[in-house]
């Protein structure tokens, strides 16, 4: 049979953000099913590479005082890294800030343009007056117009509503906390109605889509008209500039699809290889892994982008449901919003691959990483059952090696060969937890041979027909075959388990190959025994799960969330501040750096206080800056630290250079730094122990 071309996407990550365990969800079940066509020897290639454009990525860069460049380069690494820790093979891993991606935006929007599906409209956009930009809808943030949930993005809700920030109730910036203003700009559109009856019947009756997500999408966008897709970006703004339109970008979610194709050429141009023979080729079939919540963006959208461009469309989106971590949304304060860094620093990668694809169901479902039963999955089958069957016999075996022929199993071999295409139809269908519990009876009934064959026994006894001067060398012989002969069923009834899981654990795939002195390379080595190889001494395949690893890790992540000071970090905190202090006092105008180093803000120890009796809110601090040097400061916090003599020794903050003001009672000669509405409502700002008097603040 000739091999299929499968070419095979994971949702590109956003750059500005670390991989976590969410992330892997997707990561493992692609890279899994991946692995798997390769294993069966087709010609399958994976593809992904970080989403880098957006409002997001300028303001994270900032924030760490780098260019986008610079910004994005860095995380790109990191991505690497982590993907690399999880056993995640890519074919290419690619950016969307490439050469080969905006190569593929310009022609595509040639296309797109020759087809008659763009317009240019005015529209009114949220614009935020302090931060001087227009937002982004993720960096708007109110109540849903739908179902009236809080605190909800500017173009979609949890609840599955997706509308225009202009319909978000009482709309806030998240950038600066001001209410946003509408201003009008003019924006590029595509109309996807245009494109409805191609939508309509791509969506029934291609077979690409999961019956839910067809009902879904029937039911919520293709019942209305598809409103038309705003695709340019005002500057400033991060990505590539749209030709013949200076000043504006294209948004983020038109290359980002198109960094498939972008990271696809990137493998080309090192191989040799042309992208039609992939991307225009009828042979080719193309699979996207996406989660559910960017499903509109895979099915609406980039098959009218496909379509136009004469691509092929996509022969199956796998999406599938998020995260829930103890039956839970991940949380920062529970610490269950894991890295994957954290996680591989005190788990096994392999045992979230196996844990997560035992919970794969092909299905949009969520899949629920419940920790208890996490570590008893992996202790009772992982290390209990399948490793068990290796490490029992392969002591043994590498003083014997395996047999010649391939000994009298009670049909045990032949058995789990034939549940190979059953195996591998359930790997196809992204059905893993079914595969798993196939594989599983496979390593069931193994143990349960190991078990009566009790190749411990065997070894003892010829062992003491070793020493035995009575045993005759043919008795030794006939138990040491018989020893081998044991062993060799084992072996291979584990290898046969190992290739089975090698897409799921490949870590153990290798290691079983070489203990066998025999790497796994084909989905067809289950039906064929592996005879007269030596066998290697065994080493150790996978440890059990520790409850102390899994608390560390946990903690860990309480540690670095709490520290994380993400965009996010106002809205998805765990202190919950409120948000009246801003509304209160928005934030004043923007200065330049210049601007603030007029302002000499200083270390100071108060080494006097008292009270001014005829003054109703002022007390009299002297405050030191090292040495000699005192100012005399009168402060208006007598409401709320109604005992002068108890901040006597305390290091405050001051400005020191405040052109000094003739008081009623005396000289002022700078002013406390202080936070709070007033009143018995005022903090005196204190510094980290360590500060001297007399330190500038930076
Ligand atoms: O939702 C996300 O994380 C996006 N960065 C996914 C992009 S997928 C593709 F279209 F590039
Ligand atoms: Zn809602």
């Amino acid at each position: 049979m000739s091999k299929r071309n499968i070419l095979v996407t994971s949702a590109l990550p956003y750059a500005n953000g670390d991989i976590h365990i969410g992330h892997l969800v997707e990561y493992i079940q692609t890279d899994v099913w991946v692995r798997f066509q390769k294993l069966r020897g087709e010609n399958c290639r994976y593809f992904c590479a970080d989403d880098t454009h957006g409002a997001a990525i300028t303001i994270s860069a900032n924030k760490q005082g780098v260019s986008e460049e610079e910004f994005i380069a860095k995380v790109n690494k990191t991505h690497r890294e982590d993907f690399a820790a999880f056993g995640i093979e890519f074919d290419n891993y690619g950016s969307t800030n490439s050469p080969q991606t905006r190569r593929f935006c310009n022609e595509f929007w040639n296309k797109i343009v020759e087809a008659g599906l763009v317009v240019e409209r005015e529209i009114e956009q949220f614009y935020d007056p302090v931060e001087k930009r227009f937002l982004a809808d993720r960096f708007i943030r109110g109540t849903c117009p739908k179902c009236g949930r809080k605190d909800q993005y500017g173009d979609s809700c949890e609840c599955g509503a997706v509308y225009s920030p202009k319909d978000l109730i009482d709309p806030k910036s998240v950038l600066s906390g001001a209410t946003p203003e509408l201003r009008k700009a003019k924006h590029l559109f595509i109309e996807v109605e245009k494109e409805r009856a191609f939508l309509d019947d791509w969506i029934s009756n291609s077979g690409a889509l999961q019956p839910e997500i067809v009902n879904y999408l029937k039911g919520q966008f293709l019942s209305d008209e598809l409103y038309p897709w705003d695709i340019s970006r005002p500057a400033p703004y991060f990505g590539f500039e749209i030709p013949n339109y200076p000043g504006n970008y294209w948004y983020v979610w038109y290359d980002a699809p198109i960094g498939y194709v972008g990271s696809c050429l990137e493998w080309c141009e090192k191989n040799g290889e042309k992208i039609e023979d992939w991307w225009a080729n009828p042979k080719t079939e193309i699979h996207h892994f996406i989660g559910k919540d960017i499903t509109y963006f895979h099915t609406l959208f980039w098959p009218t982008t496909l379509k136009n461009v004469g691509f092929n469309l996509p022969t199956k989106v796998h999406i599938h449901g998020f995260l829930t971590v103890d039956g839970e949304k991940m949380s920062k304060s529970k610490g269950t919003f894991v890295l994957a860094r954290s996680y591989q620093k005190y788990l096994d990668p392999e045992h979230l691959r196996y844990f997560f694809s035992s919970k794969t169901t092909g299905r949009v479902d969520d899949l629920d990483l419940n920790l208890e039963e996490f570590a008893n999955k992996i202790n009772a089958d992982l290390v209990g059952v399948v490793v068990n069957l290796a490490s029992r016999s392969a002591k043994f075996a590498h003083q014997t090696g395996l047999s010649a022929q391939y000994p009298d199993d009670g049909g045990l071999f032949a058995q789990a060969a034939e549940v190979s295409e059953e195996i591998a139809e359930a790997y196809e269908t992204c059905d893993y937890g079914r595969a798993i519990r196939t594989i599983l009876e496979c390593a069931y009934r193994a143990n349960q041979y190991v078990e009566n064959a009790a190749p411990w026994t065997l070894n003892k006894q010829y062992n003491q027909a070793l020493k035995d001067p009575n045993a005759t060398d043919s008795q030794r012989e006939e138990i040491k075959a018989k020893l081998q002969d044991v062993v060799t069923v084992s072996l291979n009834l584990f290898r046969q388990v190992a290739i089975y899981l090698a897409p799921i654990l490949p870590e153990i795939a290798k290691k079983t190959g070489e203990l066998l002195n025999a790497p796994i390379t084909s989905w067809d080595e289950v039906k064929t025994p592996l005879l007269g190889v030596e066998v290697n001494e065994y080493k150790h395949m996978t440890a059990r799960v520790s409850k102390e690893g899994i608390t560390a890790m946990l903690e860990e992540t309480k540690e670095i969330m709490g520290a994380v000071n993400d965009t996010n970090a106002a809205t998805a905190s765990k202190w919950n501040d409120s948000d009246q202090p801003l509304k209160d006092e928005p934030l004043a105008e923007t200065i330049t750096i210049d601007d603030f180093a007029k302002i000499d803000l200083r270390i100071g120890r108060i080494i006097e206080a008292e009270q001014v009796p005829e003054a109703r809110k002022l007390l009299k601090l002297r405050v030191s800056l090292g040495g000699e040097q005192t100012r005399q400061i009168f402060a208006g916090i007598k409401s709320a630290y109604p005992e002068p003599e108890k901040l006597v020794g305390k290091l405050i903050v001051f400005i020191a250079n405040l052109q000094p003001r003739q008081m009623k009672f005396g000289l002022s000669e700078g002013m406390v730094v202080a936070a709070g509405p007033g009143g018995k409502d005022v903090f005196l700002v204190s510094p980290d122990e360590g500060a001297m008097p007399g330190q500038r603040l930076h």
